[in-house]
C-alpha cells in the first residue's frame, strides 16, 4: 500500500505537491539498482567520471533560479537565501569534481618490495537529510561521494523531497549512469530505516536530530556500516568587552535567526562579558527588530516562517508565558508557521537555555572573565560551533583553541564553506563533511604489498 507526503509551503500552508514515499520494497530495488550503476561509475575512466560531474555542476547552474524557487516554496527559505543554497549545490559540485583525479594513493618505504595504498570507492552510500538546508545538506553527502566512485540514494525529509527529486532528475540530464544517483523520499522510520539496515548500503551519512542520529549509529552496527553523523548544537557567541561591540551586535541576529533559527550552527546562546552587558543589549534589541521577517519570495526578507505548525509548537514550547523575554520581533499574521525573534535571560537549568530549539530564540548569559566564558561555552554535551568577538588576537587563539567545537569564528559567524571541513565535537556529530578530505570519507584504504624477491 503506498501513501503519499504532502508538501506545504510553510509561508502559505499550502499543498503544493504530493509525492509517493518509498516502501522497504522501493529501498531493495534501489539498492540493487544503485549496485549495478557503482560498478559501471567506477569503472570508468577518472577523467570522464569527472567531466560528468562538472557536467552535473554546469546542469544545477543553468537551473539554479528553478532550483532556489523549489526551496522558496518547499522549506519558506528567503530566496536569496535559496539562490545560495542552489549556487552552494553548484559549487561543490565543481570542488568535488576535481578531486576525482586527486584521490591519490600512497608509496610507502618498506622492506623486501613496494608497499601502495589505494583509496577505494565504499559501494553504495545512503544520505539521510533533514528538511531545515535540504538542497544544501543533500550536496553535502552526495557530491563527495560520487566522486569517490560510489552510488548513493538520498532519502530527503518527509517535509522537503521536491528539491532532492529535481537534482536526481538534472544528474540524468547531465547522463550520470541511470541508478547512480537515485532519490526515494519517504518516512525516515520506514525508508529511512530501510536503508540504515541494508547489508548492501555501505555507508550512512545522517543529518538530523541527535536522538534519531544515535539510533542510527546503533543500528549502523548491525552490519558495521560507516557512518558520518551531523547531529544538534547549541552553540555560544562570546563576546568580550573589548570587541567591536557594534559589529558583534549588529551581527548577532544574523547568527541566530538565519533560517528562522533552524541551523544546527545557530549561535543561540550568547555570552557577553559583565562590562559590556548593558551596551550590548542596547544595541541588540535595535539590530534584531531591523531584521524583515515576511514573504519569503521577497528578496530584501530575512527571515521566514518555520518549517511546520509541528516545529512552531516545538519552539513556543521553550517560551512559557512567564519567560524571560529581553527583546521580541514581530512576525507576520494569518496563515504561515511565524514566529518572532526571541530574545530570552539565560538560567541555567532552563530548557531554552540547556537544549537545541531550532527556532529563532537565544538566550544571553553573562560572564566575568575568560575562563568562565570557556567554562560556559564548554557546559554543554553538543559542540558543532561557537563564534567569539574579541581584538585581542592571542585571546581569540587561546579561546579558539579551549573550546571544544568543530567550527570556530574569530569576529564572524561564517560556519560552512565547501572547501573547508564542517562537523561536531561530542554529541554534535562524528566525522567531517567537506573541505580538502571530504572524498576521503567515501573510501576504503587498500594496502598492496608487493614484493620484489626474485621468482624462482
Ligand atoms: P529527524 O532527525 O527525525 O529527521 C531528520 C531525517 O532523519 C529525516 O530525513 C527523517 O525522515 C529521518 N529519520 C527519522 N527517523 C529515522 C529513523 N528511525 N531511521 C532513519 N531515518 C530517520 O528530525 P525532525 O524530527 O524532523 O526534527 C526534530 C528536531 O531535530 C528539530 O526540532 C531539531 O531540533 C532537530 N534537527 C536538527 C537538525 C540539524 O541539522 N542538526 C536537522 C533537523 C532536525
Ligand atoms: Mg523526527
Amino acid at each position: 500500500m503506498e501513501s503519499e507526503l504532502q508538501v506545504v509551503n510553510p509561508a502559505t500552508e499550502e499543498v503544493i505537491a504530493s509525492v509517493p514515499t518509498a516502501t522497504r520494497r522501493d529501498v531493495e530495488e534501489a539498492v540493487a539498482r544503485a549496485h549495478g550503476a557503482q560498478a559501471r561509475w567506477s569503472a570508468l575512466a577518472p577523467a570522464e567520471r569527472a567531466r560528468l560531474l562538472r557536467r552535473f555542476a554546469t546542469v544545477v547552474d543553468e537551473h539554479r533560479e528553478e532550483l532556489a524557487w523549489l526551496e522558496v516554496r518547499e522549506a519558506g527559505h528567503p530566496v536569496t537565501n535559496a539562490r545560495w543554497e542552489a549556487g552552494n549545490v553548484r559549487d561543490l559540485l565543481d570542488y568535488c569534481a576535481g578531486g576525482v583525479e586527486r584521490l591519490n594513493g600512497a608509496q610507502i618505504p618498506v622492506a623486501g618490495g613496494v608497499d601502495l595504498t589505494f583509496a577505494e570507492p565504499l559501494g553504495v552510500v545512503a544520505v539521510i537529510a533533514p528538511w531545515n538546508f535540504p538542497m544544501p545538506v543533500a550536496a553535502w553527502g552526495s557530491a563527495p561521494a560520487l566522486a569517490a566512485g560510489n552510488a548513493v540514494i538520498l532519502k530527503p525529509a518527509e517535509q522537503t523531497p521536491l528539491t532532492a527529486l529535481r537534482l536526481a532528475g538534472l544528474a540524468r540530464e547531465a547522463e550520470l549512469p541511470e541508478g547512480l544517483f537515485q532519490v526515494l523520499p519517504g518516512e525516515g522510520p520506514v525508508a529511512g530505516a530501510a536503508l540504515v539496515e541494508h547489508p548492501g548500503v555501505a555507508k550512512v551519512v545522517f543529518t538530523g536530530s541527535t536522538a534519531v542520529g544515535r539510533e542510527i549509529m546503533a543500528r549502523c552496527a548491525g552490519t558495521v556500516k560507516r557512518v558520518t553523523l551531523e547531529l544538534g548544537g547549541k552553540s555560544p557567541n562570546i563576546v568580550f568587552a573589548d570587541a567591536d561591540l557594534e559589529r558583534a551586535a549588529a551581527t548577532a541576529p544574523g547568527a541566530f535567526l538565519d533560517n528562522t533559527g533552524q541551523d544546527c550552527c545557530a549561535r543561540s546562546r550568547i555570552l557577553v562579558q559583565r562590562t559590556a552587558y548593558d551596551r550590548f543589549l542596547e544595541l541588540l534589541e535595535p539590530a534584531v527588530r531591523a531584521v524583515s521577517v515576511g514573504d519569503p519570495a521577497q528578496p530584501a526578507t530575512a527571515m521566514g516562517p518555520l518549517i511546520s505548525r509541528a516545529q512552531r509548537d516545538r519552539v513556543s514550547g521553550f517560551v512559557p508565558a512567564d519567560a524571560p523575554v529581553l527583546i521580541r520581533g514581530t512576525a507576520p499574521e494569518g496563515p504561515g508557521f511565524w514566529y518572532p525573534a526571541t530574545v530570552l535571560e539565560g538560567r541555567p537549568g532552563e530548557p531554552a537555555t540547556e537544549q537545541e530549539v531550532f527556532g529563532p530564540v537565544a538566550v544571553v548569559l553573562p560572564f566575568e572573565d575568560e575562563a568562565e566564558a570557556v567554562t560556559l561555552a564548554n557546559a554543554t554535551p553538543y559542540g558543532l560551533a561557537a563564534s567569539l568577538w574579541t581584538r585581542d588576537t592571542a585571546r581569540a587563539l587561546r579561546v579558539s583553541r579551549a573550546v571544544r567545537a568543530g567550527n570556530l569564528s574569530v569576529n564572524s559567524h561564517s560556519a560552512v564553506r565547501y572547501a573547508t571541513p564542517f562537523g561536531g565535537y561530542q554529541q554534535s556529530g562524528l566525522g567531517r563533511e567537506l573541505g580538502p578530505d571530504a572524498l576521503a570519507a567515501f573510501t576504503e584504504t587498500k594496502n598492496v604489498f608487493i614484493s620484489t624477491e626474485e621468482q624462482q
